[in-house]
């Protein structure tokens, strides 16, 4: 597997398992053991997924040594907006039934999210947290947490998959000093990003599925992935991704199927 070193030195996984709309339940206990079992050692989850202590159970019962796990949680809207930052993160550790978590983000740029920050900081500083960083901050909402910061965001994690490739915002992201996590790289769930023409004849070509060939993509433009499935077949192809190459005329190729087509709300733009 792949690592990405973060900007205060800590090492991430590239490619994690995501559990948004994975049910509450065994099916989330599973996707996470399975992957775990699989070679994945990265899990992206949020507390407004609803299955933190789902993700907590199969961690702990994959027997895989908690140190061994990059763990990522999200900071609410509501609890950006209440000023209860602090509080959300005891709530989610306890869900998670853990003492520490990797990365804590906040998941998007709601009213209060400086004072957040600043929380973020205190919780990093107490070593609860390893990395603090953001996810749907666009320009100003960056350069808003570059006058306040005293510690600088790990990482941006934004929608970006081939048909919205989001290109210019993880460039932006990366002169910052952040790295970039990308959501929905499969083009989400009930998309149609899969049954691409395009991607279809370069998964002939490489003898590869179309979800792999996305997800080298992503691998070669370093970016840090993190795809979501229930499916045990699934979870497993989608870490095999380290044995072949796209050639730069392939990546080119898919870099041209942008279309500005996003499956995901628009963080200027959003009712949550
Ligand atoms: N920060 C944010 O605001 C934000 C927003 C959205 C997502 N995220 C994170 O990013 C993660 C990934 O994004 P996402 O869940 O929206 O979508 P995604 O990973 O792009 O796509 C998931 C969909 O692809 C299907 N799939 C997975 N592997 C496949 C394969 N090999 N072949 C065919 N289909 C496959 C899944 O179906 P099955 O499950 O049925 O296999 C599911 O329907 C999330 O889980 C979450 O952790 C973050």
């Amino acid at each position: 597997m792949n690592t990405i070193k973060l900007n205060n030195g800590k090492l991430i996984p590239q490619l994690g398992l995501g559990v948004y709309q994975t049910p509450e339940g065994e099916a989330t206990v599973n996707a996470v053991k399975w992957a775990l079992e699989a070679g994945y050692r990265h899990i992206d989850a949020a507390k407004v997924y609803g299955n933190e202590a789902e993700v907590g159970k199969g961690m702990l019962e994959s027997g895989v040594p908690r140190e061994e796990i990059f763990l990522t949680t999200k900071l609410w809207n509501d609890d950006v907006r209440a000023g209860r930052a602090k509080e959300a993160f005891a709530e989610s550790l306890k869900s998670l039934q853990t003492d520490y978590v990797d990365l804590y983000l906040i998941h998007w740029p709601v009213d209060g999210f400086e004072k957040a920050w600043s929380d973020l900081e205190e919780l990093y500083e107490a070593g609860k947290i390893k990395a603090i960083g953001l996810s749907n901050f666009h320009k100003e909402h960056i350069e808003r947490i570059e006058k306040i910061a005293h510690i600088k965001p790990a990482v941006n994690q934004v929608e970006s998959h081939p048909y919205m490739n989001n290109q210019a915002l993880i460039d932006l992201s990366k002169s910052y000093g952040m790295e970039v996590e990308v959501w929905s790289p499969l083009g989400g769930t009930g998309g149609n990003l899969l049954s691409d023409q395009t991607l279809q004849a370069l998964a002939t070509k490489y003898g590869k599925s179309p979800a792999q060939i996305v997800l080298r993509w992503d691998i070669q433009r370093e970016v840090i992935v993190i795809p979501k499935s229930t499916h045990k077949e699934r979870i497993e192809v989608n870490m095999d991704v380290f044995d072949f190459e796209l050639t730069s005329e392939d990546m080119d190729i898919i870099n041209q199927l942008d279309r500005g087509e996003r499956v995901g709300p628009d963080p200027d733009n959003f009712d949550f």
